[in-house]
């Protein structure tokens, strides 16, 4: 018999797939900066070899745990992990396990692909990695370009944004320099940091969430919740 294991509710729809024409345009509209760090050939974007990775971790860590190797977590509302960033909360990279690794706004380079980060409780030290939705993208852009609610919810110039493409679910990697915009490869849709995350061009139909940050003893740390639910737009 073959168990079946039913997909995390939260993976990016199986349509979320990068468009075949997108590498064009990508070179024609992604930042210098960003091109100095993604691979040299048109192949798939970073995000479809992340979507690649965890599929695969998820088959490994799923038979594992029907082997009886390790549980399989359900995702608990009160657990840490899983918890949306809550206010106090610091950051640390995305790729990086030590919760003690909190990122600075200098981290975070000025116009250029978006940094990713988890946020961490203070109190347990638990990365909040328990859930991609928890995934925030951070940007800095020049202070003196920022006015408005966008200067209020800014620490040194750093904005964030939730990570998760609210079209359909994949990462949000990229950055257009000359629009000023975080990008994502997927579909192309394109989001304004310094306008709420409006949809700036592309199919998504709602604005990325933001996250109100602050600087307390060097550190960026989260000073309010999401501005609103991460993830796809319900369809209409
Ligand atoms: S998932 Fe389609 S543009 Fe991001």
């Amino acid at each position: 018999m073959n168990p079946t294991i039913p997909p995390r509710p939260e993976s990016p729809a199986a349509s979320a797939r990068p468009d075949a024409a997108l590498p064009a345009r990508r070179d024609a509209q992604m930042s210098a900066c960003t091109g100095a760090s993604a691979p040299a050939d048109t192949g798939p974007p970073c995000v479809a070899a992340s979507a690649a990775r965890r599929a695969a971790l998820r088959t490994a860590l799923g038979g594992a745990a029907l082997a009886g190797a390790i549980p399989l977590r359900p995702a608990f509302a009160d657990d840490p992990a899983d918890a949306r960033p809550q206010v106090g909360d610091w950051l640390v990279l995305a790729t990086d396990e030590d919760a003690t690794k909190a990122v600075t706004a200098d981290a975070v380079a000025s116009n250029c692909k978006p940094l990713h980060v988890f946020p961490v409780d203070p109190a347990t030290k638990t990365i909040r990695n328990g859930s991609r939705f928890n995934k925030i993208a951070l940007v800095r852009v020049d202070p003196a370009a920022l006015d408005g609610d966008a200067a209020q919810r800014a620490a040194g110039g750093v904005l964030a944004y939730s990570a998760v493409c609210t079209h359909q679910g994949c990462d949000v990697t990229e950055w257009n320099d000359k629009a000023g915009t975080l990008l994502c490869f997927c579909h192309f849709s394109q989001f304004d940091p310094k306008d709420k995350g409006q949809v700036a061009a592309g199919p998504a139909s709602k604005a990325l969430p933001w996250l109100p940050l602050r600087i307390d003893g060097g550190k960026l740390v989260v000073a309010a919740g999401f501005s609103a639910k991460p993830g796809p737009a319900k369809p209409a």
